[in-house]
């Protein structure tokens, strides 16, 4: 599994420009889309194959059943990459992820979550978050709408790099908010939407039927 080149997906996602403006005034938002480090095409080789990233698509499953040893610091570092270089709108990134490794919270994670025991297998979970602030600069599409999306780009972004490492994942959308954002001691501007634990696989799950192409696409010439 691992022959599949993360750094290679990273690099595809990857953009230079690191500067966080989420604690920009409202007044200042206005330039967080400017590329301001246009780079030369031809400096940005990008060796993977479209075919190897459709096999990392393909093959990601949602993993429900972990081996309990801990992630590597490369690991980690390239999660929080592929989480950080997923698009947003206005680029605002309007989101906040929690690295949870510690047992006990994990386990009051699982009981915010309805029982769904095998997150606290992992020896990661990731808790990933909306921030309200957003709503400065689009109003409630930005909390109503944005603000999600921006979250569910990078926990994708996250899963698929998570599978090219030969690691597992699985969105967790159910469970309940108020004891999450008690236990994390989140602020009120952030709204825990998803939760995804992160190990070694102890399962393959056999792939879950897909609706056909005609039932979800229309071309519309
Ligand atoms: C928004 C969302 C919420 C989900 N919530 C849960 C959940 O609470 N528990 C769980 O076991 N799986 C959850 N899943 C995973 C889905 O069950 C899974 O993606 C789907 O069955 C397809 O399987 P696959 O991921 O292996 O392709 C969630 C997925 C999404 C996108």
């Amino acid at each position: 599994m691992c022959c599949w080149r993360a750094r290679d997906l990273l690099r595809l996602q990857m953009g230079r420009n690191g500067r966080d403006v989420r604690n920009l005034a409202s007044e200042d938002l206005e330039d967080t889309e400017d590329s301001e480090d246009t780079e030369d095409p031809e400096d940005t080789e990008v060796t993977m194959e479209s075919e190897e990233l459709m096999d990392i698509m393909r093959s990601r499953r949602s993993i429900r059943a972990f081996h309990p040893d801990p992630l590597t610091q490369d690991q980690i570092d390239t999660l929080i990459e592929a989480l950080l270089s997923a698009p947003s709108a206005g680029n605002l990134q309007s989101r906040q992820f929690f690295f949870v490794t510690n047992k006990e919270l994990q386990r009051e994670l699982v009981r915010a979550a309805l029982g769904q025991d095998f997150i606290a297998e992992a020896p990661l979970v990731v808790v990933a978050c909306t921030d309200a602030r957003i709503q400065r600069r689009y109003g409630s599409r930005g909390t109503s709408l944005y603000s999600f999306m921006d979250v569910a780009a990078s926990v994708q972004n996250a899963m698929l790099v998570a599978q090219a490492m030969g690691l597992g994942t699985c969105w967790v959308g159910a469970f309940n908010e108020e004891p999450v954002h008690a236990l994390l001691k989140l602020p009120p501007n952030l709204r825990p939407v998803t939760m995804f634990p992160v190990g070694r696989p102890a399962e393959r799950p056999r792939a879950p039927h897909r609706v056909s192409r005609t039932a979800a696409v229309s071309f519309v010439e």
